[in-house]
């Protein structure tokens, strides 16, 4: 089974430094990775451990200092804006803050429209068009006929998440990149999000990548578990390796942090 995955993104010696000097900060301290297609990553660390640095690196927003990332085990070049345009098809991403993805000023049906083009669809008949972003409101609860004239400001925390489900919904990328995407909204509508992130994965078949403090989310969501410490992965594995059986003290810290859960898992493992 192993020798059938098919490698998605990987890296060797993955790291990014900010600043010189005093200032000098490792954000990203040489890491090696291999993300498979389909599968679903977390990436668990305490805050400042270098997750978005690493996020931002690998969805080509930042350059890395040194190191190489792979996409599909070819070396990614995006230096030119075309490879950029069109490595972006493949990846995408969604962030805590919703609201900082949007050009704000752009009506919610040229958000999904943009999709629709950027997938090719520019040309198809208005109907054809407008028949696609109904489904894809659809898939996510959203009415389109409500909003279609509205901008992203005027959404709710969880209707804009929900939104931006809708765009993946449409974009249909290889990988998607959560970045604590539910951290800031309410339990109930989190694990609605998470549903219909799941249930989207499912149907294309993306690799979905975590980025979390929440190791309970990391244990319940994932196939692989990353755990980062000062821009290094110090574990990783299964959840169950991972999480179920730590072997380092910063993971066994972190899983402390969060008791119940713990105690919960705890008793699944008594022999
Ligand atoms: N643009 C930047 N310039 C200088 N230092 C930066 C920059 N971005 C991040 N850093 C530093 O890099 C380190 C890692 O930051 P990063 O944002 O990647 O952490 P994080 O794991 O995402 O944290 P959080 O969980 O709080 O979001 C921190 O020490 C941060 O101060
Ligand atoms: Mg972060």
């Amino acid at each position: 089974m192993a020798e059938k995955r098919k490698l998605c993104l990987s890296a060797k010696g993955l790291t990014k430094v900010f600043g010189f000097g005093k200032t000098r900060t490792v954000a990203v301290d040489n890491v090696d990775f291999s993300f498979y297609e389909g599968e679903v990553i977390s990436i668990v660390g305490e805050s400042g451990s270098g997750k978005t640095t690493l996020s931002k690196m690998l969805l080509g927003l930042i350059n890395e200092t040194e190191g190489e990332i792979f996409f599909l085990g070819q070396k990614r070049d995006i230096r030119s804006q075309r490879n950029k345009q069109e490595y972006w098809k493949n990846i995408q991403a969604i962030f805590q803050d919703p609201f900082s993805s949007y050009n704000i000023f752009n009506k919610i049906d040229s958000v999904l429209l943009d999709c629709i083009k950027m997938r090719g669809g520019g040309n198809l008949p208005k109907e054809k068009k407008i028949e696609m972003m109904r489904e894809a409101c659809s898939f996510v609860n959203l009415k389109f006929d409500e909003l279609t004239n509205k901008y992203p400001f005027e959404l709710s925390g969880g209707q804009m998440q929900r939104l931006m489900i809708a765009r993946i919904f449409l974009l249909k990328p290889k990988i998607l990149l959560a970045d604590e995407p539910t951290s800031m909204i309410d339990a109930c509508s989190r694990a609605t999000i998470l549903d219909m992130l799941m249930e989207l994965r499912k149907e294309i078949g993306m690799t979905v990548i975590f980025i979390t403090h929440d190791i309970g989310l990391a244990y319940y969501v994932s196939d692989s578990v990353y755990i980062m410490e000062h821009g290094k992965f110090v574990e990783s594995g299964t959840p169950d390796e991972v999480i179920l059986h730590p072997k380092q003290p910063y993971t066994k810290r972190l899983i402390n942090d969060v008791p119940k859960i713990y105690e919960e898992w705890d008793l699944s493992t008594v022999g």
